[in-house]
């Protein structure tokens, strides 16, 4: 989306991943979403130096308002949890420097069940440029995946027109992808004679009826294409269209706290990267979701591989953790400035999984994910899927890595190594702790590495 904001990937902190619907601040006092929340996470954000490293948004998820609207049709916060209503949470925030961050849906409900915004589109937007609010989170839950190719735009377009500069962020495609908008089944039939649909067949009759019932139940969408007619297929979410009009998209499922749940979304995204990565510039990006970092689920290790590849991924660095008690080995991480560097790097270019390797059942996989920077150089994470035990040693070739030929100064971003200089005649050796990550900086020292990298990024 084209209104100058989000240049490169957002950054800042959502109460969501860590903080879900908790409502009862009887019971959970410091973990309620509530005034006294956003007011401590905001001192953090500036004391601790999270702002200074580029955390500027502070948000409130879902489950923040009454469930009814007031006499006038209004949004009404929380009475409890936000007794001093909104407007007083932006001014707390502004007063910090940094910025505010509200959510809603576009449908009926919010996903937990409060009042979406659905009918009541003009003053709902009017509500928060009352409240001067920064970023807007819009859901996609009690609406149909396919009413958001005509919803989103044209709600984007309203918030627009408020002149306010409000950051558009939307969870279109994530309910497309998952719901409705399915194989892009006219690309497969312009590319394949055939193609396997589903599950594989056993030698049973259990089988054989489910998938028959499959074909069956999916017939309409399946039948269309075997054989020559017409091959778009209009159920796939249309990214060109969703860049066109928010700052930053969900594009799939919601993130949980665990290594598993991080794996499968970078595995996803880079199943998915010929599609989606084209889409990712300035002013308007892909977002896999929060970053877990400091949380229950993950080891320092598995924490340093999502800061990684969320950087290369040039995903919006949304921090969703308790500021308050985090461990200073994952603060470390996330103000880890020669990432967020390579996060924020201007040229905006999405970087890509480039190899990948599994051996011995699904989880002992070794893979490479490469991002071109600016200044000519690159950033290339060698991540560990592998859970086997102890560190593991590999040696990758220049094309492996997809790294121009020459010679190069090699920086650790995790600082664990000291510089070395690499020329691409030999194989680079990395060695990586299980569910890990070690995440290099390549920085081109002859003229041809440079001008090599250079027209790679510039295609
Ligand atoms: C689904 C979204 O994907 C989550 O990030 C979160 O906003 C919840 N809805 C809130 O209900």
């Amino acid at each position: 989306l084209d209104n100058g904001l989000a240049l490169t990937p957002p950054m800042g902190w959502l109460t969501w991943e860590r903080f879900r619907c908790i409502t009862d601040c009887k019971k959970y006092p410091n973990e309620c979403i509530s005034e006294n929340l956003i007011k401590r996470t905001a001192d953090r954000m500036v004391s601790d130096g999270y702002l200074d490293a580029g955390y500027e948004y502070l948000g409130i998820d879902d489950c923040w308002l009454e469930k009814t609207r007031g006499p006038d049709g209004r949004m009404v916060p929380d009475k409890e949890r936000f007794p001093s209503g909104m407007k007083a949470i932006a001014d707390y925030i502004h007063g910090k420097g940094l910025k505010f961050g509200m959510y809603e849906d576009y449908g009926n409900l919010t996903c937990a069940g409060y009042p979406g915004v659905l009918g009541n589109e003009r003053l709902d937007i009017q509500t928060f440029v009352d409240w001067d609010i920064d970023y807007l989170k819009l859901d996609g839950c009690y609406i149909e995946p396919k009413e958001m190719d005509a919803g989103y735009p044209s709600f984007g377009k309203l918030l627009n027109e408020t002149g306010r500069s409000i950051l558009y962020s939307c969870s279109w495609p994530a309910y497309q992808e998952d719901a409705k908008m399915l194989p892009d089944y006219g690309s497969i039939a312009e590319h394949c004679n055939m193609w396997r649909n589903w599950d594989d067949i056993e030698d049973s009759w259990a089988s054989l009826t489910k998938i028959m019932d499959w074909f069956g139940d999916n017939q309409e969408r399946l039948a269309k294409h075997a054989g020559p007619g017409h091959w778009n297929d209009p159920d796939m979410p249309d990214y060109g269209s969703i860049a066109e009009h928010c700052n930053m998209w969900r594009n799939w499922d919601d993130i949980e706290d665990s290594w598993a749940s991080l794996t499968k979304i970078m595995d996803w995204f880079g199943d998915n990267q010929e599609r989606l990565a084209k889409h990712a510039g300035p002013g308007h990006w892909n977002d896999p979701d929060m970053l877990l970092i400091g949380n229950f689920g993950l080891t320092v290790d598995q924490a340093r591989v999502q800061m990684a590849v969320w950087s290369i991924l040039a995903a919006p660095l949304l921090m969703s953790v308790d500021l308050d008690t985090i461990k200073p080995e994952f603060k470390a991480i996330l103000l880890n400035k020669d990432i967020i560097a390579v996060n924020q790097d201007p040229l905006g270019q999405q970087g890509l999984r480039v190899w990948k390797k599994t051996d011995r059942g699904a989880r002992q996989r070794l893979e490479i994910w490469n991002r071109k920077l600016q200044d000519g150089s690159s950033a290339l994470a060698f991540v560990s899927q592998r859970d086997d035990g102890i560190p593991y040693a590999a040696n990758f070739s220049y094309e492996e890595m997809q790294i121009a030929q020459g010679e190069y100064e090699v920086q650790d971003f995790y600082k664990d190594e000291g510089v070395r200089h690499w020329n691409s005649e030999q194989d680079f050796e990395v060695r990586i702790n299980p569910s890990g990550v070690k995440f290099y900086k390549f920085i081109p020292k002859t003229s041809r590495a440079t001008s090599d990298a250079y027209a790679s990024s510039s295609k």
